[in-house]
């Protein structure tokens, strides 16, 4: 859908840019903002596509933490809390709310992180989650990789939809999960009782691009379970249930105190029978992956058609069974007038002018930036509420020699009355490369 309010035309940026304009020009009246909202229908939203090249490029970054960490993100070791930095950056930046719990085992320090998504009813809970870790012998990227960046996207793409569940959203990155559950686990034994009976569902993705792939649906809760089959019988693709190991992944601590759980499985190092082979092609007479628990779990041991019908049925899971519905689309303000940046030197801003609004600002307020910047570590960058309050969105970075922030991040900006004047703040921190903030928008 376009936007419904006229955008700065070319015209008013050019008069901006020479000064002759306010900086402030907001490009929605009121009278737009609530015209569009009255218009907009409640109607239960499809998934998105889960686009494969964004879930291979996390992928890619954790077959980069492990070689980068003596080949592997196994519990204990330096790759699993890199591999944990980088999904929670992401996650942040997307407007999650990100919570790190620690634990020890086998006398190493473990993580879990867990990702909530700001509204729904938090007395129904539907939570997806995948271990995080690797075995010691290899980078883990089917086992289970392939799990983590799936729910990683998926949840990206909760935010870039600004998904309005009636369920609250909840998503887990489990650590030492290869150490017997044990990050799950923890979780689990830590939830208080009446936390536990908000769970919904818990929703399993462990190994799901295994390079000679099997279709395995958990035979568990009949609703979880139908929702995925549906799915896949949409695509004409036969599922089977998965029998090579129930209780083996990190689905079973949930199962254990009595929350329904599902998910989703390509087959580890069993072997693919010959029907199997008739239905789903690939080897017959071969692991579903031969990589299993190897050190050639890497980039290569992905089969990309699997790794993509997958991930599609992790957000077709999340959007039906959390009961998504339609948002309507939002209201752009807008400054693109040029502001300067001094190299190493004070911090500027941008302002916007939202007004006639009621209530505060929304849970998933987006933020896009637009700053040209010939070394883009140098810059801390803020969005400043009517109040005063900060909202860190990017911090700065020696090493991020990149040019340009141009990116679109979410913030939970609901303590925030709407109306007012919104601020980019920009500083440069670091001296030799400068830029300007080139436009800036908010979202409503
Ligand atoms: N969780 C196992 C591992 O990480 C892999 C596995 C074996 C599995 N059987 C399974 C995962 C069944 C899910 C379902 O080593
Ligand atoms: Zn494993
Ligand atoms: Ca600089």
């Amino acid at each position: 859908m376009t936007l419904s309010v006229p955008r700065r035309t070319v015209a008013a940026a050019a008069l901006a840019l020479a000064g002759l304009l306010a900086p402030a020009v907001p490009v929605a009246s009121a009278a737009a903002a609530a015209a569009d909202q009255s218009a907009a229908p409640v109607t239960a939203l499809a998934a998105p596509d889960i686009p494969l090249a964004n879930v291979k490029a996390h992928l890619t970054e954790l077959q980069s933490i492990a070689t980068a960490n003596g080949g592997n993100r196994a519990h204990g070791r330096a790759g699993y809390k890199a591999s944990l930095d980088y999904v929670k950056a992401k996650l942040d930046a997307a407007g999650f709310t990100t919570t790190v719990q620690q634990f020890t085992s086998s006398g190493a320090t473990g993580y879990n992180l867990i990702a909530d998504w700001p509204g729904g009813d938090v007395n129904q809970t539907l939570m997806a989650g995948a271990h995080l870790d690797s075995v010691t012998s290899g980078a883990g990227i089917n086992d289970n990789g392939s799990g983590s960046a799936a729910v990683l996207e998926t949840a990206l793409a909760v935010s870039r939809a600004r998904l309005q569940p009636a369920k609250h959203l909840r998503f887990g990155w489990w650590g030492a999960e290869e150490l017997g559950l044990v990050g799950s686990k923890y979780y689990v034994n830590n939830l208080p009782a009446t936390e536990r009976s908000k769970l919904s569902g818990y929703l399993n993705f462990d190994m799901i691009g295994s390079p000679n792939p099997g279709y395995f649906v958990y035979d568990d809760d009949p609703t979880i379970e139908q929702t995925f089959k549906d799915y896949f019988a949409g695509l004409g693709v036969a599922t089977e249930i998965e029998t090579e190991g129930d209780g083996r992944s990190d689905h079973a601590s949930f199962k254990n105190v009595g929350i329904p759980v599902g998910g989703l499985f390509t087959g580890a190092s069993r072997t693919k029978s010959a029907a199997q082979a008739q239905k789903w092609g690939g080897t017959s007479g071969q692991a579903f992956d031969r990589c299993y628990h190897s050190s050639c779990d890497s980039s290569t041991n992905i089969n990309d058609t699997a790794l993509d019908r997958n991930s599609d049925a992790v957000a077709h899971a999340i959007w039906t069974l959390s009961a998504g519905t339609t948002v309507p689309p939002g209201d752009v303000y807008e400054n693109a007038a040029d502001v300067a940046v001094p190299d190493n030197g004070a911090a500027v801003t941008s302002t916007v002018g939202v007004s006639g609004r009621t209530g505060n600002a929304p849970a998933a307020l987006q933020v896009g930036v637009d700053i040209k910047h010939t070394w883009r570590g140098d810059l801390v960058v803020d969005l400043v509420a009517p109040d005063g309050t900060a909202y860190r969105l990017k911090n700065s970075s020696g090493s991020d020699s990149a040019d340009n922030v141009v990116a679109t991040y979410t913030v939970n900006a609901s303590a925030e009355a709407a109306n007012g004047d919104w601020k980019l703040r920009v500083q440069d921190v670091a001296r030799y490369d400068t830029g300007y903030i080139d436009s800036w928008k908010l979202t409503f």
